[in-house]
């Protein structure tokens, strides 16, 4: 995620919502280094050093290298830092340190402004890595981590949805490596895991055969990422029909029934529609499209879509398939994961077909047991899926 690792004087900003695991993370990185001998200081103002340490001892990650403090003001943090010379910092969060020369609180722009400037500012002098923990809030109460993304050299956001345990973290800007890298990684008991086979993960409680549900592929940084996609369209009983969306944007989807009913003849109208992702991922990729329509024609049928298969493509709004990128990887993806069936958009196929099978319609393989089906319209992925 750091561009092959951790550079010296650069400021590293971890943002993301409270609970999400930031400290955890950090906690776990810094134990690494420390048991490889590297002193370390994990300043925290956010727990006492008690609860570090408990927590510490719980994801083995306390060592004697490991150096905790509970503080908040910055002259005695940036003395410490002086003192101690440590080869890495946390600033646990940067919400909580306050400069005394100003008369703001904790947390309000100013506060954050003027000791994140101090803390780089003397990591930087000492060559010293920093990393800053910074809360996202919604209500704008204390300030958020945006203030700093342009101080600091590298800014990682914290993801997930806290009532699933997987955590992604994404570069949003790196000074040293590319954004494009994700990692993955499940919240047990025991800290963060990293998760080795995304797709695996959040396709393990899919029920097959089930009308709704159909699996589509979300390229999530440089990895293409099989997650399922599921819906329930059912008879308005009264008044408006209503469309509930989580996981993707709703007008996103609102679009998509409309080419159902116009290009389809599906009378969606007179239907509640629900839709969701499986295990909290948010998609914003155009290529689940074609997923999601099949999704909605699947439940709506209650003809559930041969779970072997994995869809994805843009939709238009005259109703045909788009080509998207990196399809190859998807395919290499899905076929990596068992899936016998893609369903893509023809532009693609084309170009992913083995130069033997070429010219050849549609249809080809590009495994022995993958079968690649190009599409150039939601017809004729309904033809092929039903
Ligand atoms: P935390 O790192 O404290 O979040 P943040 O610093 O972003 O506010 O993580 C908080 C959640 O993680 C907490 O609800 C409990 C959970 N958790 C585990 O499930 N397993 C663990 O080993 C640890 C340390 C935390
Ligand atoms: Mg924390």
């Amino acid at each position: 995620m750091l561009g092959g690792g951790i550079v010296s004087g650069s400021a590293i900003l971890v943002g993301g919502d409270p609970g999400i695991g930031k400290s955890t993370l950090l906690l776990e990185t810094m134990g690494k280094l420390a048991k490889a001998g590297e002193k370390v200081l994990y300043i925290t103002g956010e727990e006492s050093p008690k609860q570090i340490k408990m927590r510490a001892e719980r994801l083995d990650a306390s060592s004697e290298n490991l150096l905790v403090y509970a503080e908040i003001n910055l002259e005695r943090i940036l003395e410490s830092i002086r003192k101690i010379k440590p080869k890495a910092i946390v600033i646990d969060s940067i919400q909580t340190v306050y400069a005394q020369n100003l008369e703001s609180a904790p947390g309000s722009v100013s506060q954050i402004r003027e000791t994140a400037y101090q803390l780089i500012l003397t990591a930087k002098s000492m060559e010293v890595p920093l990393f800053l923990v910074g809360h996202v809030t919604k209500d704008g109460s204390i300030a958020g981590p945006k203030v700093l993304e342009h101080m600091v050299d590298t800014v990682l956001y914290f993801e997930g949805d806290k009532g699933h345990p997987f955590r992604l973290l994404r570069a949003v800007k790196n000074r040293y490596g590319s954004v494009m890298e994700i990692g993955v990684f499940e919240m047990k008991d025991m800290g963060l895991e990293e998760v080795s086979n995304p797709s695996a993960l959040f396709l393990a409680e899919r029920p097959e055969n089930a009308s709704g549900s159909v699996v589509v592929s979300s390229l999530e940084g440089t990895r293409p990422i099989l997650v399922e996609i599921q819906s329930l369209v059912c008879p308005t009983v009264f008044g408006m029909p209503r469309r509930t969306v989580v996981g993707i944007e709703a007008a996103r989807v609102s679009v998509l029934v409309a080419v159902l009913e116009k290009k389809i003849g599906m009378n969606l109208s007179s239907q509640d529609i629900f839709l969701k992702v499986a295990g909290g991922l948010k998609l914003e990729e155009p290529a689940v499209d074609l997923g999601v329509i099949a999704s909605i024609a699947s439940n709506y049928q209650d003809k559930p879509v041969n779970p072997k298969t994995v869809v994805f493509g843009e939709v238009g709004l005259a109703g045909e398939v788009r080509g998207i990128n990196q399809a190859e990887l998807r395919v290499k993806e899905a076929a990596s994961l068992g899936f016998e069936r893609c369903v893509l958009p023809k532009d693609n196929a084309k170009k992913i077909r083995s130069p033997r099978s070429a010219g050849s319609g549609v249809r080809g393989r590009i495994t022995q047991n993958l079968e690649i089906i190009g599409v150039s319209s939601v017809k004729e992925a309904m033809d092929v899926l039903f």
